[in-house]
């Protein structure tokens, strides 16, 4: 039996030349958790090519959502870019990864951290009740080069605060920190440096962070990983160190380089 079922692709939406979303069917038996990850991919001479990508969709909808950089010569994403509704992707079976919420001890806030298609999972986050009934506030922040990949920010500045089931849970406790760094923007700067600086929780009206209070879930370019990382646990924050052994906060690699 094959690791990974066909999907036809039902939309494809280009954000700008760099970053592009598709949505594709689901299969039936596809069950995952909200912030996981799957491989797609596509036939490349008579053989799969996969790569990781997060499910930006959430586990309850009818079907699957993936956000992605386009790489000019990128051995997937030079080929993924190209998506038509109609074409077959491929996805495997089994979903997993880290950033979900078993791996996180209770808390009053959550913070989600991306950077680029970081991004992904926390669309799939913010979109779980669930996930609103654990904290107080949950804090997604989102840092790009450039304000045009600012991707999904209508939808969750205008769309999702009016979701019929439970737009009302998410204008009292999701707050969207997006932060641009080569062009003016109302945020500017690295989240690095602006959680350093202590600009984003006082921006956002929020105390410092503290392992005490907040918990964090992590997403983005492997340099950015590593200076969050070493970031919070200086702060005192513990590192989930494998699936199940729940921590103060956990880290995914943004599957960069495709
Ligand atoms: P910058 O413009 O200063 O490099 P990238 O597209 O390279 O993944 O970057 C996405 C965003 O993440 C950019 O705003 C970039 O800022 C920022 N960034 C890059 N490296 C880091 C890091 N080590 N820590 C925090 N943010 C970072």
């Amino acid at each position: 039996m094959s690791n990974m079922t066909a999907e036809r692709v039902l939309s494809v939406h280009h954000w700008n030349d760099t970053l592009f979303s598709f949505t594709c069917t689901r299969d039936e038996g596809l069950r995952f958790i909200n912030g996981q990850f799957v491989m797609i991919g596509l036939e490349v001479n008579g053989k799969p090519l996969m790569r990781a990508y997060s499910i930006a969709s959430s586990n309850y909808d009818e079907h699957l959502e993936f956000y992605s950089i386009k790489v000019q010569d990128g051995p997937l994403t030079s080929k993924l870019q190209h998506l038509q509704v109609g074409d077959t992707v491929l996805v495997s079976k089994k979903p997993t990864g880290t950033l979900v919420q078993d791996n996180l001890l209770p808390g009053k806030n959550l913070y989600l951290l991306s950077t680029g298609t970081g991004l992904a999972p926390f669309m799939s986050i913010i979109k779980d009740p669930e996930v609103y009934e654990r904290y107080e506030k949950v804090i997604l922040t989102h840092g790009v080069r450039w304000v045009s990949e600012l991707g999904y920010h209508d939808y969750i500045t205008r769309e999702l605060p009016e979701n019929e089931y439970f737009g009302d849970i998410v204008r009292e406790k999701l707050i969207y920190y997006p932060t641009v760094t080569r062009e003016p923007y109302r945020n500017q700067g690295r989240l690095t440096d602006l959680l350093a600086s202590g600009k984003l929780c006082a921006d956002i009206g929020l105390p410092q962070l503290d392992p005490a209070n907040d918990r964090a879930l992590i997403c983005g370019s492997p340099a950015m990983l590593h200076d969050l990382t070493v970031m919070l646990t200086g702060m005192g924050f513990k590192e989930s160190p494998r699936m199940g052994d729940p921590a103060d906060f956990a880290i995914e690699r943004a599957f960069v380089e495709k």
